[in-house]
């Protein structure tokens, strides 16, 4: 089988990595939502040995994602797990982190909701979302790239389209994740932190 590909996958795996560096524990583990070709938890396990990577994706993506892991994960990543986000049958958590890049924008936006209460729920207490994807503020284009890019994907499928990332800190906040950076990457990307809060000590 010939592996899937993303060349933006290739692009922005590094500065990815740079951020993730500084936002989970050495030994985090992490549930990734859309893993796609794979690329991205092969670098990222691959840079700190101690993640337990879980990749999953739509069924139909399965067979390519896990191809990639048993070729170039050196036995590091658990087999990946079928998972849409509109379902009901999602893995078994606590994880400390979930993990999703370039997702947002495929989906329905009425997929957004659900995947931040889903997190909400895997998520242990002080554990953390991570988005990673071109986002806008309040209807407001922050680069005209990203708006070319909007209108071809609502041209593509009108479900598709960057999402708004003031309107995602409403969803996320009302569904007890607390909004706790926002970073800028290249190529007008950012990535997007939530926060499960802490148990209150008893
Ligand atoms: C643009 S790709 C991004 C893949 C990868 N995360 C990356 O950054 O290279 C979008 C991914 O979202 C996945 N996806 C779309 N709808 C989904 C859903 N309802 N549930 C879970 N994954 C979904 C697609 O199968 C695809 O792998």
């Amino acid at each position: 089988m010939t592996l899937p590909f993303s060349d933006a996958a290739s692009r922005n795996r590094d500065p990815i990595a740079r951020a993730l560096g500084r936002i989970l524990a050495p030994a985090a583990s992490v549930l990734e939502i859309g893993s796609g070709t794979g690329q991205h938890a092969i670098h990222f396990s691959g840079q700190v040995p101690g993640l337990t990577w879980q990749c999953t994706d739509l069924a139909e993506n399965l067979p390519g994602l896990q191809a990639r892991i048993e070729r170039e994960g050196q036995g590091r990543l658990p087999d990946a797990l079928a998972l849409d986000v509109m379902s009901d049958h999602w893995p078994q958590g606590p994880f400390d982190a979930v993990f999703t890049a370039n997702t947002l924008h495929i989906m329905a936006w009425d997929h957004t909701p659900i995947l931040l209460a889903r997190s909400a729920e895997l998520l242990r207490p002080g554990g953390c979302l991570v988005i990673y994807g071109p986002f806008h503020d309040a209807g407001v284009h922050t680069a005209p790239s990203n708006q070319a890019f909007d209108r071809s994907l609502r041209a593509r499928d009108p479900a598709m389209g960057v999402r708004d990332a003031v309107e995602i800190r409403v969803l996320a906040k009302d569904r007890g994740l607390e909004a706790e950076a926002d970073l800028s990457l290249p190529a007008n990307n950012r990535i997007l932190v939530f926060r499960k809060p802490a148990a209150a000590p008893t």
